[in-house]
């Protein structure tokens, strides 16, 4: 047993990723200690985190008289937000919050030496660059928790950066991916939560379904590990089972390949870099995947991913400004004021106006995300 506990804390701990997280973190219990969890308003599953993990401090939204009595009871702080990634006992601090709320208090946490596991990713597409040379000047490892740029940097351990060929990220094809496309005007919300591969929150399986999802983990791969625009492909992969791979100059190319899990990938940044056992994880087994399968995407298909890149290689606060028209026009399709083969279009138009600010700071790159947001509202 190891005599150091890891202190780790969450933002956004009652989400997908959050509870996903908490899971591998019970596995290896003797390996850390829960310093932070963080909820907006999911009270109730607050409530059972804080049974269950004795965390030192809390963070949600509004009031609850249970709340405030479980931390009295226990001895849990009730912090702000951002002051949850600040803790003096916290040495990993994984970011599963949706949106852009976490991007201030992730600069803050890596200022202070803390290491980053980042599942969060409409942070790396507003700032990636920013975020990347931050972590290097303070020495921070800045690991992600998605399971395409996992597989990426799993493929990378051991090689030499100049002799990456190429990327290519996989994408499952989301939830309408056999649906006639005549048929898109029709689909429903409801509908659209149903991905055939992988259980996530709401609005990164709408992204999955729009391929908006796809486009970001290009921008990410970008970001997270150095790499060209021309040299990152995306390839349909239905079965979810490479999550992504790398060719390298002499024609060799490595894929990273397991269950669509995502405590796999968390696990693997959790522990970086030890890889242990966990039963609750199936295996691949080669005998029982007889047809393997790639495709060349249908980009008719999927309108928003060439859309997303062309704003994303404008660069400033282009992408900000993306991300969060994006999340308004997902926000505006789920509560049934937009079909869903209007998301691209809706985007589209409530950027289009944007006024770039070429070498942005965090404070216009959080602006530039609530504009996208405002746009889109104000275009229903
Ligand atoms: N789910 C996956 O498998 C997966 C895979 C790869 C990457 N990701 C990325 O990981 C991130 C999280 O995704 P998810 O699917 O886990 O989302 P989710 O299930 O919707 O969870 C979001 C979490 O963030 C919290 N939150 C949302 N808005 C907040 C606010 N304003 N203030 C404080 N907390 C807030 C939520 O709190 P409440 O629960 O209290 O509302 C919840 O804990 C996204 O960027 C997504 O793209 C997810």
């Amino acid at each position: 047993m190891d005599s150091y506990l890891k202190g780790i804390s969450i933002l956004g701990s009652t989400g997908s990723v959050g509870t996903q997280t908490l899971d591998v973190i019970e596995t290896h219990s003797e390996k850390f200690q829960i310093i932070g969890l963080s909820a907006n308003k999911n009270h109730s599953e607050l409530l059972s985190q804080i049974r269950k993990y004795s965390p030192k401090y809390v963070s949600y939204s509004g009031i609850s008289n249970q709340l405030e009595t479980i931390c009295k009871d226990n001895q849990v702080n009730r912090k702000n937000f951002s002051e949850i990634s600040e803790s003096h006992e916290t040495d990993l601090l994984v970011v599963a919050t949706t949106g852009s709320i976490a991007l201030e208090p992730t600069f803050k946490a890596i200022s202070l030496g803390k290491d980053i596991a980042v599942a969060n990713k409409e942070i790396i597409i507003m700032a990636g660059e920013k975020l990347i040379s931050h972590a290097h000047s303070n020495n921070v490892e800045l690991m992600p928790l998605d399971s395409e740029p996992s597989a990426i940097w799993q493929c990378l351990v051991g090689e030499n950066h100049l002799s990456i060929n190429k990327i290519i990220i996989t994408a499952s094809g989301g939830s309408f991916r056999d649906i006639p496309i005549e048929k898109l005007p029709n689909v429903t919300a409801q509908e659209s939560l149903n991905h055939p591969t992988w259980k996530m929150g709401a609005k990164i399986t709408v992204d999955s379904a729009t391929m908006m999802n796809k486009a970001f983990e290009v921008i990410e791969a970008k970001w997270l590990f150095g790499i060209d625009w021309d040299s990152i492909e995306v390839i349909l992969h239905p079965e979810s089972l490479i999550h992504s791979l790398v060719e390298f100059s002499d024609g060799s190319t490595k894929a990273q390949i397991s269950p669509p899990d995502m405590r796999l990938p968390i696990q693997y940044a959790l522990l970086h870099p030890q890889r242990i056992q966990n039963h609750n994880l199936k295996r691949f087994d080669p005998t029982k995947f007889k047809n393997i399968t790639f495709e060349e995407i249908d980009k008719t298909r999927y309108p928003c991913f060439d859309m997303a890149l062309s704003y994303a290689k404008k660069g400033g606060t282009w992408p900000s400004a993306l991300c969060g028209a994006d999340e308004g026009a997902v926000d505006a399709f789920l509560s049934g004021k937009i079909k869903f083969v209007e998301i691209s279009e809706l985007i589209e138009q409530s950027i289009s106006s944007h006024k770039n600010i070429e070498l942005p700071d965090i404070k216009d790159l959080i602006e530039s995300y609530e504009w996208g947001q405002k746009q889109v509202e104000k275009s229903l």
